[in-house]
């Protein structure tokens, strides 16, 4: 259906899970796609089947964490296309904590991951898309930056701050007529490798019993497939979610309706 044709889309964490989900999807409908991650094997990897269905696709290796890999990223984009329509904030993860076991480094680590890395992205794509007509940049946060969890305490504290991050450039953005939109994604609990691990810890029941446990906490009574948030990605890298800014796009289930 070509939805994002022609349209340069950088997805951070790609190499795996939702990332690899967000990619393969832009990349079935017309974008090209820039695939960066810390994980080079996994990541040449997943770009190289992308290629191999007769899409465009490049990896760079890239932590998110570090500023100049950030400038690194973005000359190669530059250099390479000449402008970037789509940035996805999508690396992120957290450890199992509360409050008293968590030490600072971990806290300060989480911090980076989560909001470092979406503040050196967002900032460097502004700077491009405003002069190239603007662009989509979408947030990957969580239903753990809406509600508190317990023992997630550094992630929840990041992926809220991820959202109102994103809430504030939307009306910087918009105050300057740039022309680019930023907006989060909230996932509940979704199939991939470090969700499920999350799971097992939450619970302290293994992989397979974790996820009939979840199951039972989101109401639709089963928890996401990485392909139902790289759906929403897709609607908001595309022109169709023209009015859409500033806003917190909640795909969990009916985790957080209750
Ligand atoms: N899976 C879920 O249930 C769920 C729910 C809500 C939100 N999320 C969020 O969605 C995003 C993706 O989660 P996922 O489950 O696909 O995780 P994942 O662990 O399966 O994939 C994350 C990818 O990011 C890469 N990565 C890790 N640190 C990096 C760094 N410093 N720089 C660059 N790449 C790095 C990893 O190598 C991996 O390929 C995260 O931001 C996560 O917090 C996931």
């Amino acid at each position: 259906m070509n939805r994002v044709m022609d349209k340069i889309c950088l997805v951070t964490g790609a190499a795996s899970g939702l990332g690899e989900a967000c990619a393969r999807l832009l990349a079935q409908e017309g974008g090209t796609v820039i695939l960066t991650d810390i994980n080079d094997i996994q990541g040449h990897k997943t770009t190289q089947e992308i290629k191999d269905t007769g899409a465009n696709a490049i990896f760079i290796k890239h932590d998110v964490t570090n500023e100049d890999d950030w400038k690194s990223v973005f000359s190669t984009i530059l250099e390479t296309y000449g402008k970037i329509d789509v940035l996805i904030n999508n690396a992120g993860g957290g450890t199992y904590n509360d409050v008293e076991t968590l030490s600072l480094q971990d806290w300060k680590n989480i911090i980076a991951l989560n909001m470092d890395s979406t503040f050196l992205g967002t900032q460097m794509a502004i700077k491009s898309m405003k002069d190239t007509g603007g662009g989509s940049i979408i947030n990957m946060s969580s239903v753990g930056g809406l509600v508190g969890s317990p023992n997630l305490v550094a992630y929840s504290a990041a992926k809220a701050g991820v959202k109102l991050f994103s809430k504030s450039v939307a009306l910087h953005c918009g105050a300057h007529n740039y022309n680019i939109r930023v907006n989060t994604v909230h996932p509940g609990l979704i199939k991939t490798v470090s969700g499920m691990e999350m799971a097992s810890k939450a619970t302290g029941l293994s992989v397979e019993d974790a996820e009939t446990a979840f199951a039972a906490m989101h109401p639709i009574g089963r928890i996401g497939k990485p392909i139902e948030i790289a759906n929403m990605v897709l609607f908001l890298a595309s022109d169709e979610s023209s009015f859409a800014t500033g806003g917190e796009f909640v795909v969990d289930g009916g985790y957080t309706a209750q």
